[in-house]
């Protein structure tokens, strides 16, 4: 699905509030991996509550493979939009609140989607076969007592279980410790033809497997960046009060000093292997 925000711009209703986004602008193709990346305030989760079609643009519009949002009502919104995306809200597990994790995974189907049990049940086997996680034991035990890893990778499964065309996650790795990021990162990095949507204060963790920087400052889309881009805008994350990646300054600084690599990597440990060879 082609995602178009034209010109969106974003004020939540209450007393004396000024613009959570304006005038932002770009579009996605079916496929592209974008991080979003901005400060706090900066209007991240405003703009993927807009394009998940929860809240509606208060100026501009958003097209889905050339539908306006407009144009729908609440219902056809939620068939035509909300049913082909899966979203990984900031901290799943905190809405957890089903008796049994197999429950929490599938509740978004049980309720949104015409299926019968048989194949509830196929589809649950199916994404958690990838992930490690059991679905007899799922039937068995509280979410709760999943491990905090085990917790997100479930919120995941289960935003995966609709097959969703996109998939946006609201800082997917937030609180996890080093292995469960890893982790975490290598399901989402499996997810080829979906179009992924992150918002990240760790771009450095998703650097390798996005291809686009879209950079939020102050409510405006300050940069949309394709990755091979970003060595030359590091002064725009500096604009925007973000803290490049390391990898990238690390380069930069490299290239300030005369040391120019072949080509400009996204991961740390390559870095390390091309500057071996490089000696
Ligand atoms: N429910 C809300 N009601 C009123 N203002 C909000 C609400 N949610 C966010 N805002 C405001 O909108 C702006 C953008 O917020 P948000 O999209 O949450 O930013 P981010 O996710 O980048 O931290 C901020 O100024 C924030 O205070
Ligand atoms: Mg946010």
């Amino acid at each position: 699905m082609k995602i178009e925000c034209c010109n969106v711009s974003y004020r939540y209703d209450v007393p004396g509030a000024g613009w959570a986004l304006s005038d932002v602008d770009f579009s996605l193709d079916q496929g592209e991996k974008v991080a979003v990346i901005g400060p706090a305030g900066s209007g991240k989760t405003t703009l993927i509550q807009l394009i998940d079609a929860l809240i509606l643009p208060v100026q501009g519009d958003i097209r889905y493979d050339g539908q306006s949002v407009l144009s729908l009502s609440k219902a056809g919104r939620l068939s035509s939009i909300r049913r082909r995306i899966g979203v990984l809200f900031q901290f799943p597990e905190h809405q957890f609140f089903h008796e049994t994790a197999y429950d929490e995974l599938t509740f978004t189907l049980q309720n949104f989607f015409d299926l019968n049990e048989g194949e509830i049940e196929r589809r649950a086997r199916e994404v958690v076969g990838r992930f490690q996680l059991d679905v007899d034991v799922l039937r068995q035990i509280s979410p709760f007592y999943l491990s905090s890893g085990e917790k997100r990778k479930l919120a995941l499964a289960s935003a995966l279980l609709s097959s969703p065309e996109v998939l946006i996650l609201d800082e997917p790795t937030a609180g996890m410790d080093a292995s469960g990021r890893r982790e975490l990162i290598r399901l989402i990095a499996g997810l080829k033809d979906v179009t992924i949507i992150l918002v990240t204060h760790n771009l450095e963790d998703f650097l390798d497997i996005v291809d686009r920087c879209i950079i939020l400052s102050e409510a405006r889309l300050a940069a949309d960046i394709r990755k091979d881009h970003l060595i030359r805008s590091l002064d725009v994350f500096q604009s925007a009060g973000i803290v490049p990646p390391l990898v990238l300054r690390v380069q930069d600084w490299l290239a300030k000093e005369g040391v120019n690599l072949p080509r400009t990597v996204f991961d740390m440990d390559q870095l390390i292997g091309l500057l071996r060879h490089s000696r």
